[in-house]
């Protein structure tokens, strides 16, 4: 499964970005208003610091303006998909989009119907957004379940990217049920990597080790160089 950064916060994408276990970032219009910078040079700076997929999503709602600003920022870097909603326009432009060689992250999907469009339409990524349907009482994960099935059936080729991802368990559950992507945010990205046993378990082999006066590396091994 491929972990995406679900942020337009630089700071954060590039401390997660040196895990080494970060395959790409998705970015939407209240991200980057969250940020307060500027929306152009940001995805600029986010592609120079992931070389995996970053998504870049369309502002307009209408076909024409959406077209040209997928095409637009298309042109800013190779690794830009190109995000455009889940509306009749947002899938014409998919459709021209993906057909010329752009990848295109479709969102704000909550149904299965509308994630086989998203698929019709050359979708690369499809994003169902989980943590919404749960807030109002539907089945987020229901949804993954349904979308990766039909996809399987079809053989469609669109990925299924997990969003609006709200615990650790959307996570795992998407895993499970064959979803290639998550889209998740820092915080929770951090939690994935968390558990009490394994702080106490190390905590015993510090102290437990520390007893035995040794060290492991060679007095001439020089220590690397620490970050400030
Ligand atoms: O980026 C799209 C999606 O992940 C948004 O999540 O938390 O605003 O529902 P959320």
């Amino acid at each position: 499964m491929k972990f995406f950064v679900d942020t337009a916060d630089v700071n954060e994408i590039r401390d997660l970005a040196e895990t080494g276990l970060l395959d790409g970032v998705t970015t939407n219009p209240s991200l980057v208003a969250k940020s307060g910078k500027d929306f152009i040079p940001l995805i600029r700076e986010i592609c120079g610091i992931v070389p995996g997929t970053v998504s870049a999503e369309v502002a307009a709602t209408d076909y024409e303006t959406m077209i040209q600003e997928g095409r637009y920022l298309a042109t800013l870097a190779k690794n830009v998909a190109v995000k455009v909603p889940l509306t009749p326009a947002g899938l014409k432009v998919c459709k021209a989009l993906s057909s010329g060689g752009t990848m295109v992250n479709v969102t704000l999907c909550f149904s299965s119907a509308q994630a086989i469009l998203a698929a019709k339409a050359g979708a690369t990524f499809v994003s169902p957004f989980v943590g919404r349907l749960d807030d109002i009482g539907e089945d987020g994960m229901g949804l993954i379940k349904e979308i990766c099935e039909i996809y399987r059936a079809q053989n469609m080729k669109t990925e299924v990217l997990v969003a609006s991802v709200r615990h650790p368990r959307h996570v795992v559950e998407g895993a499970k049920l064959g979803a290639q992507v998550a889209t998740v945010p820092p915080a929770i990205l951090r939690q994935l990597f968390a558990h009490p046993l394994t702080d106490k378990g190390l905590a015993q082999f510090v102290a437990d080790w520390q007893k035995t006066g040794q060290k492991i590396l060679p007095a001439e091994v020089q220590p690397l160089k620490t970050r400030a």
